[in-house]
């Protein structure tokens, strides 16, 4: 898969069309002019007078060009990584429980710092995913100019609402209590700090009278996608999976721990695809990238690597399954690092290595841009396996 400074050819951003409407991303849809850099190449339409899009007129942000058209493409990474997504396709009834509810009710199936790590994982995710979906519903996608970015949006949508579905699947197999495990949120202090550092940057972008189109409002819907995408895809989701998945290591909650895998894979592709967006619009709006900036995001880096370390400790008060906490704080440096370097920034702490090499071989932070080349599973159209 091509990366995107191999896709993304920098130019001058247009001029704004004088019938551009106020709403981003509808201005140009079917009101007619759409301007163009090469004037020649482009035809009018003979029933509207509309030109036709100019695949380099197109822009990820504050673009002109008429967001129904889909092709020509310009941005063929998003267009591959849509495909990729669909060709991952998943659904949680697929996964087979029966293992994980006879270990859950087996009084001697789990320690409780194991249930605890259960519980505390799927209260953080049961409402992580909704808020994710809303973000990209209500906030990202109406400020992105580029119809192929969008199609990748749409889809990761649904993968959100999958993922709900998922966590929602296992609460409801395991038999717990769906009020403590949706209100986490709400009442583990843990959990809520993370969701309350979110929450500002979500509202930010979501408020209908935000809008894109100067300095300071493209910064900061470039920060929204920033924290979304390096910091809570990127780095909040990580020691939730890699407790389950080290459970499942153990081979206990295995069907919970297959969930978790599919999710994972979902996740990397939709943090490597943020993070390609973030990269296109700092190379089509260089100016947003100032010293101040990168300071700002700097801090919220570390800020991120806090919470996440105080979650860790809290979901695993002592050692367990291998682990303890302070081996997490050395995980988060390092997948901090890499979040940094992928968008531009010096890495934050040097010197740190992964003391989870196991969790290397089972998404290979790596290789994620080639986690879909092999597919886990096949997908069955309506198909649903029985497990009673
Ligand atoms: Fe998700
Ligand atoms: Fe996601």
């Amino acid at each position: 898969m091509l990366t995107w400074d191999e896709q993304v050819t920098p130019s001058s951003k247009p001029a704004p069309l004088p019938l551009a409407s106020a709403v981003p991303g509808v201005q140009a849809s079917l009101s007619g002019a759409v301007p163009s850099s090469s004037p020649s190449e482009v035809k009018a339409s003979p029933a509207s007078g509309a030109r036709r899009v100019n695949a380099a007129d197109k822009r990820i942000i504050n673009g002109q060009t008429d967001v129904n058209q889909l092709v020509p493409f310009k941005y063929k990474w998003a267009w591959e990584k849509y495909l990729a997504t669909c060709a991952n396709h998943w659904m949680p009834q697929e996964v087979n429980m029966s293992r994980d509810i006879a270990l859950w009710k087996d009084p001697n199936g789990l320690t409780e710092d194991e249930r605890r790590i259960v519980k505390r994982n799927l209260g953080f995710f049961v409402t992580a995913d909704s808020l994710a979906a809303n973000n990209i519903v209500l906030g990202t996608y109406r400020h992105i100019t580029a119809p192929e970015c969008r199609q990748f949006l749409l889809r990761q949508a649904f993968e959100e609402a999958i993922h709900t579905h998922a966590y929602q699947y296992i609460v409801e197999s395991l038999g717990l209590d769906e009020s403590e495990i949706f209100n986490a949120y709400n009442e583990v202090q843990s959990i809520r700090d993370k969701d309350q550092f979110l929450i500002p940057f979500i509202e930010a972008i979501m408020d209908p009278n935000f809008h894109t189109g100067t300095p300071e409002t493209d910064q900061r819907l470039l920060k929204s996608l920033i924290v979304f995408a390096c910091l809570m895809e990127g780095l909040f989701f990580y020691v939730g999976f890699t407790q389950i998945l080290a459970l499942g290591r153990q081979n206990k909650m295995t069907g919970a721990a297959e969930q978790y895998q599919y999710i994972l894979r979902d996740e990397s592709m939709h943090c490597n695809f943020g993070i390609d967006l973030i990269n296109a619009i700092k190379m089509e709006n260089p100016l947003l990238w100032t010293a101040e900036f990168k300071a700002e995001i700097k801090e919220l880096f570390l800020k991120a690597v806090e919470l996440e370390y105080r979650y860790a400790e809290d979901t695993m008060p002592r050692g367990v399954l291998g682990m303890n906490a302070s081996m997490f704080k050395g995980y988060l440096r390092y997948i901090a690092n890499r979040r940094a370097t992928q968008i531009g920034l010096e890495p934050m702490f040097p010197n740190e290595e992964n003391p989870f090499p196991w969790m290397s071989e089972m998404i290979d932070l790596k290789k994620e841009r080639n986690f879909f080349e092999t597919r886990v599973i096949e997908y069955q159209t309506g198909g649903a396996l029985s497990w009673d």
